[in-house]
This record gives structure tokens, sequence and C-alpha cells, in this order.
């Protein structure tokens, strides 16, 4: 790290993360529930995970300690995308080991997964976990996404692990790294080795949740960042009026982060994802909704406005999501040869010839740059929609279609000038807010609690987040609850389940209820820069998302 630090990083780095109540005692009592099953599929799941299904949920309580007391060793690696707060959960695993047995060691595995495939570590010492204390990013030990999935993978980290004498790995990650953390967890019990294998939900993405699991951490700041900035624009069009802003927003394919954001900030316009797909909306009718918003404000005198669409549109838009799945099955079978093609006409030309009638000409209305992408995918499958400019599309289709209509005489007072933008990483590596830096140290204090308690194959979580923190409840899921059955690469998998937008939940029906107001009028609420210092419902608030969600 630098030598030279800000004046803010200098007090954050003072800042103590509150812990839920429990945590805080010296004694903790691990309580357990009673047998776990997931909501469906009980049976495969169970086949696939003979050692580790039907592990009780637990409760971390106060009480006469029954934890381990000697000295640990523990990893720690940080796999995907960075979340604000990665480093705190890595400040509490340490802490908590520290507090333990001072004579514990905490080894950091570097660059993600892989790192740990390669036996690749540092141990992390007192000084530099001071140093990245309540700092964003995971530049501590770095990030990556490989996958622990193949069987010589497995055995070398059951090596690596035996090797280095580990009581306990700790896989800070999202769905695909919780659940890859569950097929090393069964695979490290089934194989007789005793290293207890924790994770931690992250993702800023927010589609970590369920019955146990609130929230993941690195939603609130990332959904905070972009809302200052939305709030910052909003203002700029406010104060220019002659721009409309696109803003294309991170989340893959939930659109949570964007239905924050708009909760934040009350856009003109919203996409959600999920909706569309229920609705089966097209292309084309997003397109007239958003053309006939924009000559309704320009009837009342308003060339600018807000529009916020989630990075994961494209996938459902119905007949743009049959496209990418036949494309996926193409390079499930000829991507050796796409890939060989001299140039991107000849790839077009070889798709189109194997793309059904319908995927192929929607596949050739895109944009080359948009075509190009959507042939991508990562280590799990996914295709990588950061990379797909969906706001400038839009830009261009909004605006044939308003010179269509003004070349008929209509929507004559429009004068269409967009603007696009994309918030994705600036948020990624934000300077943790109060709440996430506090949740993910309570969640890195709590999985090296259920290290210490021998416990493997489970999620870290935190409950009552809407609470103050002395009410909040630490504890564990098991992570067999939380999967069920998709198809993946063509095969049935246990996955866990990726949580999207649900049109029946409060932050849905409060957006709903007001998006037709704030089309029209300019509702615009500006949030501002997150703060650290200053009254608690200014820095230590959850998402409007959380709150809504439980009633608060
Ligand atoms: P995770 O799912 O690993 O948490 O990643 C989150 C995310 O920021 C997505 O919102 C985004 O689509 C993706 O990572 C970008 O990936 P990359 O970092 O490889 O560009």
């Amino acid at each position: 790290m630098s030598s030279k630090i800000s004046a803010l990083q200098k007090h954050r780095a003072a800042y103590q993360p509150k812990l839920p109540k429990a945590l805080r005692s010296g004694n903790i009592v691990v309580q357990l529930g009673a047998p776990s099953a997931p909501p469906t599929d009980q049976e495969a799941i169970q086949k696939a995970f003979p050692n580790t299904y039907g592990q009780p949920e637990v409760k971390l309580v106060d009480g006469a300690g029954n934890l381990k007391s000697g000295a640990l060793k523990v990893g720690v690696v940080l796999s995907g995308g960075q979340a604000p707060g990665g480093h705190n959960v890595i400040a509490g695993i340490y802490d908590a080991l520290i507090a333990a047995n001072p004579a514990s060691i905490l080894y950091g595995f570097l660059k993600g997964p892989g790192g740990v495939i390669k036996g690749k570590y540092v141990q992390l010492t007192a000084t530099m976990i001071d140093e990245y204390r309540n700092t964003g990013g995971f530049s501590m030990i770095m990030s990556g996404r490989d996958k622990i999935e193949k069987p010589e993978d497995l055995a070398s980290c059951k090596k690596n692990f035996e090797a280095l004498g580990l009581d306990g790995l700790v896989v800070v990650g999202g769905d695909d790294s919780n659940t890859n953390a569950a097929v090393l967890a069964e695979y490290i019990k089934a194989s007789g080795c005793t290293t207890s294998i924790v994770g931690v939900p992250k993702t800023i993405d927010g589609d970590m949740k369920n019955e146990q699991i609130e929230t993941s951490f690195g939603f609130d700041t990332a959904a905070r960042t972009y809302s200052e900035l939305i709030g910052n624009i909003a203002r700029d069009a406010q104060s220019a009026v002659k721009y409309w802003h696109f803003i294309r927003l991170m989340g893959r394919a939930a659109s949570h982060v964007t239905l924050e954001c708009a909760l934040q900030v009350q856009p003109n316009i919203c996409l959600i994802s999920e909706e569309i797909q229920e609705k089966g909306t097209t292309l084309d009718q997003i397109v007239d909704d958003i053309v006939n918003a924009i000559v309704a404000r320009a009837d009342a005198g308003k060339q600018y406005g807000i529009l916020l669409v989630p990075e994961g549109l494209l996938e459902f838009i119905g007949d743009i999501k049959v496209m990418i799945e036949e494309l996926s099955n193409i390079l499930g079978s000829d991507e050796a040869h796409l890939r060989g093609l001299a140039d991107h006409a000849s790839r077009v030309t070889f798709l189109t010839g194997k793309l059904s009638a319908h995927s192929a000409a929607v596949y050739t209305t895109l944009p080359a740059s948009i075509q190009e992408v959507l042939l991508e995918r990562d280590s799990h499958g996914n295709v990588p929609l950061s990379q797909v400019e969906t706001e400038r599309l839009l830009m261009d289709l909004v605006a044939a279609k308003i010179k269509a209509l003004q070349s008929q005489g209509k929507a004559e007072k429009v004068k269409f000038s967009p603007q696009g933008h994309f918030f994705g990483y600036e948020g990624r590596c934000a300077t943790p807010s109060n709440f996430d830096a506090d949740y993910c140290y309570s969640l890195g204090y709590a999985a090296a609690q259920l290290v210490r308690a021998g416990l493997t194959g489970y999620t870290s979580n935190v409950a009552n987040m809407t609470k103050p923190s002395d009410e909040w409840v630490a504890g564990g899921t098991p992570v067999t609850m939380m999967l069920n059955m998709e198809q993946r690469k063509g095969k049935p998998t246990p996955v866990i389940k990726k949580a999207l937008v649900s049109l029946a939940d409060a932050p849905f029906k409060f957006f709903a209820a007001n998006r037709a107001e704030w089309a029209v009028e300019d509702a615009y609420v500006f949030p501002g820069a997150i703060q650290y210092f200053g009254p608690s419902e200014v820095c230590d608030s959850p998402t409007i998302t959380l709150a809504l969600e439980k009633g608060a």
C-alpha cells in the first residue's frame, strides 16, 4: 500500500466496526438448531452432498464458550468481483482468531481460488491487517474468478491444506463461489481431512439473499456510490435542461442495484429486467415506452430526464434470451471453429447459419460490438454483461424512433439529446459505508467462530440488520439448505438459488406505486456522498431495499 494516505483513510483506520452483542463477549456458544433441508430437490441434493447434507442452522450466542481455544491456522480467499468491505471480513477473522488465541495464524490465499489450488499464500500480520481496516477493494490479497471444481483442483486443495495444517478456509464470494465452497467442504469431509470450509456472502449485485441471508455485503456501499452519482447527474440535468441521461448500472442478471438506486434517487424512468421478463415485454415495446415518456416530458417543457437500466436487461427480453441460449449451445459444440474464423463478418455468417431463423434475425439487428460480447463467457458460463453497452443501444433505438415519429409530424416538441453512462467499477471498491464495514467485520468474526466450532459447509450470516447492531444476530447457514437443482452446461447441477427482484416484494411494489409520478415530475432525491461521521440516520441506515423488505 502507498505510504501516503488520505485524511479520510487515516480517520477510517481508527474506526472500530460494531459487532453483534453476542460476538463482543469473550464467551461465545454455538447453538445448533434442527436439521436443515433445502426447499426443493432434497433427494438430488442429499445424493450430491452425503456428508454435509442436513446440518443444523447455527446461532452464535453469549454463554460459557464451547469453541476451540487452541492456536488455529486458518486461510482466507476472496473470490469473484470486488465488493466494499472485503478487507473488514479479513480483519474480523483475524481479530476473532487472535482474541481466542494470540498464537493463531491467518493465511491469505492470493488472487482468488486459483491461489488455493496452487498453494500461493501470504501469512497476514497485524501490521498488514491494520493498513487495510475499513478500506475498499480486495487489494490486500487480490481476487480471481477461478473455480475449485475439477477433481485435480479439489485434490490439490486438500494437499495444500494438509501441508499447511489448516484448520479452516474462509471463502468470500457470491452464490457461485459459495456453491463451490460447499462442493469443496463435501470433498474435504469425505476424504477424511479436517479443514473446515466456511463461506461469506459477498457481491454488490445483492442477489445472494434468502430466508437466512438478509443481504450480501458490498451492495449497500455500491448502491450508495451509484446513487450519489445519479443524484449529481439529475441535478446537472435540471440545471442544463438539455440532456436525457441513460445510465446503465452493474448488477449482473439481477436488477437489485438498479432498483435500490431508483428508490434512493427517484429517476424519471427505471427499467427492471425481472418485470420485463414477467410481462414478456419486447425490445420494441421498451423503446416505445421510453419514447412516450420523453414525449410527455417534452410536452411539459422538459427536454431532460434520467433513465436507469440494469446491465442484465438484454438477457430478460424473451427473444434475446432465447438467442443467448442458442449461442451458448453453439459455443458448447463449435467454439474452437468459431474462434478460428478470420473476422467478425465470417463469425456472423457462421452463426446465422446455426441459429434458428428468429434468433438469427435478432442477432443481426444488434451492433457488431454487442454481437461480439454475446460470444464471450466467464468461468461460470455467464455472458460478461458489464461489457454490453445496453444504454447506447437504447439511446440509438430511441433516437431512431423519435426521428421516425417526427418525419410523420409527431413528437414535434422533442429535442432528444442523450448522454450515456455506465456505473459499475467505480462502486465496487468504494470505501465501505459504516453498514458494510460493520456487517463485514461481523461476518468475518462469525466465520472464525464457525471454524473454531469445527463446522464445515456453512455460510456465515448476520440477521436483524435493520435494528441497531447490538441486536444483530450472527450465525451460520448450512450451504446445502440454500441449494436447488439447475441446468448448468446441459446438466442438472446443485447451485445456490440466485435471488432476482421479486415483483411481489415491497421494494418493487413501492417503486411501481410511485414511478408514474416520478416520470413526469422532477421528484429527484439527492442522496449525496456516503457519510462516515455524523448522525446515525445519515451514517448507519441500511438500504431502502432492506428496510422495505423487513418492514422497518
Ligand atoms: P460477482 O458476481 O463476482 O460478485 O461480481 C459482481 C460484478 O461486479 C457484476 O456486477 C459484474 O457483471 C461483474 O462482476 C463484472 O465482472 P468483471 O469483474 O470480471 O469485469
